[in-house]
């Protein structure tokens, strides 16, 4: 796959500048890097913390598949991320379904995956990921210093290490091969096997046990009845429902 970046010192959002271009027509393999983000977006609308320092960019596809398949990118893109930061900082990384990047129970990084459909097709898929690279803690904001931890690697390595990985990812996706990409990020789960809550944006929330991803990157939950139910990544936010750390998983 041919990558070719393309170097900003700040804009708004990297989605917000991909989308353009993707519109516009630029090809699969295009992203868009910032040194910093003024209004850097998160998953449901939340804003993203993005100073100068952190691995902020958005990575434009054109991938041939279903909107129900879209499910599998964060997935794909956590498994690549989570590579390209193990193999950098040695860090044992976790994915928390379905974006965020955690090391020692905290968030390093998240995952904003977008799209526009035509006739039931993805004309494009904008793949936005935020690395709380060098941020130093003093400089996150009250909110997030109890939750958000920051990575000691160098913003153009790690989008290099990350791009090499997703490269081989996505062929081996391209060719039917998501299911041992869905194996690796199981191994790296942050929360099967683990209690949690569910909450949807109604303000509907169930609690239960985390106990599988599917075929097309779904979460699974068992509640306490023993019914199961599924829930599909854009809507739903998740916590755990006992602080880390947990004991080691028993599988
Ligand atoms: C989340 O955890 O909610 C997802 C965060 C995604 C942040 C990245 S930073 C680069 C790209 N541009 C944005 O505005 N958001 C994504």
């Amino acid at each position: 796959m041919h990558f070719v970046v393309r170097e900003l010192e700040e804009v708004d959002s990297t989605n917000t500048v991909a989308r353009g271009l993707a519109e516009g027509g630029c090809p699969e393999g295009t992203v868009i890097l910032a040194h910093s983000q003024t209004a850097g977006r998160g998953r449901m609308g939340r804003a993203w913390f993005s100073p100068k320092g952190g691995l902020w960019f958005s990575l434009i596809l054109r991938p041939d598949m279903s909107p129900q398949e879209m499910g599998k990118f964060p997935i794909l893109v956590g498994v690549a991320m989570a590579r390209a930061i193990g193999a950098a900082s040695g860090l044992p990384v976790r994915l928390k379904w379905p974006n965020d990047i955690m090391i020692n129970g905290k968030k390093a990084g998240g995952i904003l995956v977008e799209s526009s459909l035509l006739g039931g097709k993805p004309r494009y898929v904008i793949v936005g990921v935020g690395i709380n690279a060098n941020v130093k803690f003093e400089e996150f904001p009250p909110e997030l210093k109890a939750i958000a931890t920051s990575v000691s690697i160098e913003p153009r390595e790690l989008l290099d290490a990350f791009l090499q990985e997703f490269a081989e990812l996505y062929e081996a996706f391209k060719c039917g091969g998501f299911g041992d990409i869905l194996l690796e990020a199981k191994g790296l789960s942050y929360i099967l096997g683990r209690p949690i809550r569910a909450a949807l944006p109604d303000g509907a929330a169930v609690e239960g046990v985390a106990v599988d991803i599917d075929d097309d990157g779904a979460l699974i939950v068992e509640l306490p009845s023993g019914a199961r139910e599924r829930f599909i990544g854009g809507e739903v936010s998740l916590s755990l429902v006992r602080p880390f750390p947990y004991p080691p998983l028993i599988q």
